[in-house]
């Protein structure tokens, strides 16, 4: 009897045991780079995308373009080689028609298009914006409209009111604490939280309650699309990508009727991000060691970020927390604050025939690294300003400012050439002390040699 007890509590304890070494393994493999699958897409036109996206009006409020020419001056590039009123406004606007009226409306390319060695390079992150001071800015233009409102026609009221009614709202609650980084994950949860989820139609107060932080992302580059089965950096983006290409329309929408109008081009609209490439690298590019480079890329690099050349592959994973380590504000909010998530999951972009869908995780997608050397600064928040200090990460400076007028290029590094700070200063040093902020993680090039890492960062160059 006494025996048989012992192999009882024997039994228990192994039981005990065992499921403690079951959970274990299950958190160990929850610790495991996740395969992100692929859902379905439309296909379109690229050529009528663009065109849709530099013309077209997916936003339907906007200032009347006369008083936008007080404001604004004239364009003197015309990057985007436009025609007619077009021609005369940067190329973050578009001109459309309101009720028969011209009004000017901004448009993707204030946060997807960048200059670049005196041209135009459409699809690459704009990391010069400055959300720091978007509040003070919008209260000088709110100042400026009631001056002008004066002498609105009823149209001209008509037209503006939508996208005033937005931008006073939002632009007090968007600030990032510094230049550089981009406040659309806010934006899009502001816009969200006064939009009936149903109907589409604007809320006075916001339905949802409002986080405290805006969490600073960079903006990814448009060419990377094409291989990637979920869009944003957590890769929370699953299902119709059209659906969360059009999200700025929530912006001026008045109703779904206006929403499926603009929607219909989005099949067009993600033909033309599929098509396009990166930049090439302008500089040059010494093939030798490019090449020994690329032996070190595969051996440490190519498991999670693919390769390229003939044979390229991408292995769409999302990387959990615990590998990557980089700063987790940006999935942890996913978290904290459901509400957003639940919002969309039962609005009108989850619904119909092509329905999108947000899956959080907790982690982030290792992007890929075609025209890696123009995307600089580096990580999901623009913590790291260049290649070499992403891949060694005890030079990456605490503190760090770069000429925001007038960027140099730094072909060693790669990047954008900067200043490394001892303290913090203004709002246009990177501080990656604060919440969001942090420059920590992704260790994995720490252990090269230096002519290891200088001969990756080489064959980096060229992808
Ligand atoms: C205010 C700036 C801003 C505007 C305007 C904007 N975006 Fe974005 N976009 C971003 C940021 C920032 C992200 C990254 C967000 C994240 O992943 O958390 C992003 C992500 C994306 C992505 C995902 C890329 C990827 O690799 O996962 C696509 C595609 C995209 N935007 C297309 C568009 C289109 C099309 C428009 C216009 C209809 C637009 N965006 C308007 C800032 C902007
Ligand atoms: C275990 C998977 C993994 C490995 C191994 C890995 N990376 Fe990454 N990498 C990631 C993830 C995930 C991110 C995005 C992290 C973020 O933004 O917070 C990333 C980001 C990057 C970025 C910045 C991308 C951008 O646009 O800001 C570069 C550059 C990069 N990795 C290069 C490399 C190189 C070179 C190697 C080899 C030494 C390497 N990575 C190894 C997962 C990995």
């Amino acid at each position: 009897m006494v025996y048989k007890k012992w192999l009882y509590l024997l039994g228990i304890i192994a039981f005990i045991g065992l499921s403690f070494i079951s959970v274990t393994t299950t958190s160990e493999l929850n610790e495991k780079p996740i395969f992100i699958p692929s859902s379905p897409q439309r296909t379109g036109d690229a050529t009528k995308g663009y065109q849709y996206l530099i013309t077209g009006d997916y936003l339907k409020s906007g200032l009347p373009f006369r008083y936008f020419k007080i404001l604004n001056g004239k364009d003197k590039h015309n990057y985007l080689q436009r025609a007619g009123k077009n021609a005369l406004v940067p190329h973050g606007f578009n001109v459309v028609k309101s009720n028969g009226i011209d009004i000017v409306v901004p448009t993707c390319l204030q946060c997807h298009a960048q200059e670049m060695n005196d041209s135009l390079v459409v699809g690459l992150g704009n990391s010069f914006l400055d959300f720091s001071k978007i509040a003070r800015g919008n209260n000088l233009i709110k100042n400026l409209a009631s001056g002008f409102m004066q002498t609105f026609t009823p149209t001209d009221y008509l037209a503006t009111k939508d996208i005033m009614r937005s931008m006073t709202t939002i632009a007090p609650l968007m600030e990032t604490e510094v230049r550089g980084v981009n406040a659309a994950d806010r934006l899009a949860t502001l816009l969200v939280a006064h939009r009936d989820p149903q109907t589409l139609e604007w809320q006075k107060t916001a339905l949802l309650t409002i986080p405290d932080e805006v969490i600073p992302t960079d903006v990814p580059a448009w060419w990377l699309l094409k291989k990637k089965n979920a869009m944003f950096y957590n890769g929370f983006g699953r299902g119709d990508f059209g659906k969360f290409l059009m999200l700025s329309n929530i912006l001026t929408v008045k109703d779904t009727a206006e929403a499926r109008e603009v929607f219909s081009h989005f099949g067009d609209v993600l033909a033309y991000i599929k098509s396009i490439q990166p930049p090439k690298y302008p500089y040059s590019i010494d093939q030798e060691i490019a090449t020994k480079g690329k032996h070190v890329f595969i051996t440490n690099c190519s498991k999670c970020h693919g390769t390229y050349g003939a044979e390229s592959s991408y292995p769409n994973l999302l990387i959990p927390e615990s590998i990557i380590q980089t700063d987790s504000m940006l999935f942890i909010s996913n978290h904290q604050n459901p509400q957003f998530i639940e919002w969309f999951n039962k609005s009108w972009f989850a619904k119909g025939e092509l329905p999108a869908k947000l899956v959080p995780s907790k982690g982030y997608v290792a992007p890929p690294l075609d025209g890696i050397w123009a995307t600089a600064p580096y990580l999901h928040n623009g913590s790291v300003p260049t290649l070499e200090a992403l891949l060694n990460s005890e030079t990456r400076p605490t503190y760090w400012k770069r000429n925001f007028q007038h960027p140099t290029y730094n072909t060693q590094n790669v990047g954008w050439d900067f200043e490394s700070l001892k303290e913090p200063e203004s709002k246009k040093a990177y501080n990656t002390t604060l919440k969001g902020y942090s420059n920590m993680g992704h260790y994995f090039a720490d252990h090269l040699t230096t002519d290891e890492r200088k001969a990756l960062i080489e064959y980096l160059k060229t992808l």
